[in-house]
């Protein structure tokens, strides 16, 4: 006879699963933490609020440490007074900005601090939005411009159905996603000989009557380089001047948006070229925020189809519905004023410059602890990249990562895109919460890693491998 216990379906359940161990077995010492709970399935019970808190919190100690995470471009540290602005707001949705008009109104003011940040002639005019990242900005970014353009040859009367966008090969992939998901041809630019980034040249000499635009990408994702927009502008003008080709740049500036303004000041790469149309930046990079926030703005009113603008008026002001997310948090958008008020220009600065200093420095250890070529020695962004300079080796970049997981750090190992796939190489973001003391240990470890390498003269170089790049 089954005890009513075995009739339970949702111990029958565990019964099965148990078999193909499928489940999760709590095992503690109080009565409500003994049974087992499905891993794939809701359960037919609750369970009390410290059990499933346990659960998790104990379950989630297997993920790396984020301060560890030298992967990353996101913020992994935010003040104690952040996490409590945060806390207060985690049930307010930013689209209600009927119900939320004071963060509407942060977010505006948001917008046109980057605006003036990036030298808008119309800072308190001009058109933008918070998004959910970087990726939502570049979305964004790009149907402006195929909206542009499709407005322009229709009143030339020509044909529609054949827009392209130009970006480098070295472009992140949310503007492969751009081209697959609204239909637009990917002309990319592919790196030759020694190049890390695009050639502004080349770049120009792709583009036609049915480019919408040229993506310019300030902090490459593979090495921390900045593109050279300048010399993008340039080639475009004289495009211009030779075929009558008026062709818009937008600046992916992901990570450099939040860097350049503070670390290098009279870099020419923002709205001071009137050729460079809108800008994006991820406030969860270098805006030093927790992730989900990014942002969009445009040059001026006039550079964004006002059919891609849902207009609210709320605060008297121009507060523009723009967006693909609907639903967002508005605890993020908190998170970045705050900071934005909080450090000021002179904040944000100290911090991008400590971060560069533990760059260039531990670029120039890492270069003379092993066999290694800099590639990117943290002048742009604070980021460090190298590759191997001894093809002898019994060992490789992703070896290397591997081992230094021992110790918690997570440092990725990947390969260039199309064009430059043989060149394997690791890389380092270094970003606020990266002491030159942890720095001082990470090179420490590397160390030691090399000396065991050494000492093993049967290990073979893993030659492919994935993980931790972003
Ligand atoms: C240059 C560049 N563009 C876009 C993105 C996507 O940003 P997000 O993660 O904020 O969506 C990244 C992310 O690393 C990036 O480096």
């Amino acid at each position: 006879m089954p005890t009513q216990m075995e009739k339970d379906p949702a111990n029958q359940y565990f019964a099965r699963k148990q078999e193909r161990a499928d489940i999760l077995r709590p095992m503690y010492a109080r009565k409500s933490l003994l049974g087992p709970t499905p891993r794939h399935a809701i359960p037919e019970e609750g369970m009390a609020p410290s059990t499933a808190y346990n659960l998790i919190h104990d379950e989630l100690i297997l993920d790396g440490s984020s301060r560890f995470n030298l992967a990353t471009f996101c913020g992994t540290w935010m003040e104690p007074e952040a996490h409590q602005l945060m806390s207060e707001t985690f049930d307010k949705n930013m689209i209600d900005k009927d119900e939320y008009p004071q963060t509407a109104e942060l977010e505006m003011r948001c917008v046109h601090m980057l605006a003036e940040l990036w030298h808008s002639p119309e800072p308190d005019r001009t058109i933008g939005t918070s998004t959910i990242g970087s990726s939502e900005a570049c979305m964004l970014g790009g149907l402006a411009l195929k909206w542009r353009w499709r407005e322009k040859m229709r009143k030339l009367g020509k044909a529609t159905d054949k827009p392209n966008l130009v970006t480098g090969s070295n472009t992140q992939v949310c503007w492969h996603k751009f081209a697959r998901y609204w239909d637009v041809d990917a002309r990319e630019v592919p790196l030759e000989g020694d190049e890390v980034i695009t050639d502004p040249e080349r770049a120009a000499a792709a583009c036609d009557e049915n480019t919408i635009g040229v993506v310019s990408v300030l902090g490459s994702t593979f090495t921390g380089h900045y593109e050279n927009v300048v010399a993008l502008s340039a080639a475009l003008d004289r495009l211009q001047e030779k075929t009558g080709l008026d062709i818009p740049i937008h600046v992916d500036g992901a990570s450099g948006g939040f860097v350049a303004p503070f670390l290098q000041p009279d870099l020419l790469w923002d709205f001071r070229l009137p050729r460079v149309k809108s800008i994006n930046t991820s406030g969860h990079k270098y805006g030093l925020v927790y992730p989900g926030v990014g942002w969009i703005v445009w040059r001026e009113l006039s550079d964004l189809d006002p059919d891609l603008i849902f207009n609210v008026d709320y605060l008297g002001g121009a507060m523009p519905t723009l967006a693909i997310n609907f639903s967002r948090p508005a605890s993020q958008i908190v998170a970045q004023y705050y900071n934005l008020i909080r450090l000021g220009r002179a904040g944000y600065r100290a911090i991008h410059q400590a971060c560069q200093e533990v760059a260039v420095e531990l670029a120039a250890q890492i270069a003379e602890v092993g066999p290694f070529k800099m590639l990117s020695t943290g002048h742009d962004l604070p980021v460090i990249a190298w590759t191997l300079n001894d093809p002898s080796l019994n060992w490789s970049l992703y070896d290397l990562s591997d081992r230094l997981r021992d110790r918690g750090w997570q440092v990725p190992t990947y390969r260039m895109p199309a064009n430059r796939q043989d060149l394997i190489l690791q890389r380092i973001v270094v970003r606020n919460g990266f002491t030159h003391d942890l720095a001082g240990m990470l090179l420490k470890d590397i160390r030691r890693h090399l000396d065991w390498f050494a000492t093993q003269p049967g290990f073979n170089p893993t030659l492919d491998g994935a993980g931790y790049h972003h």
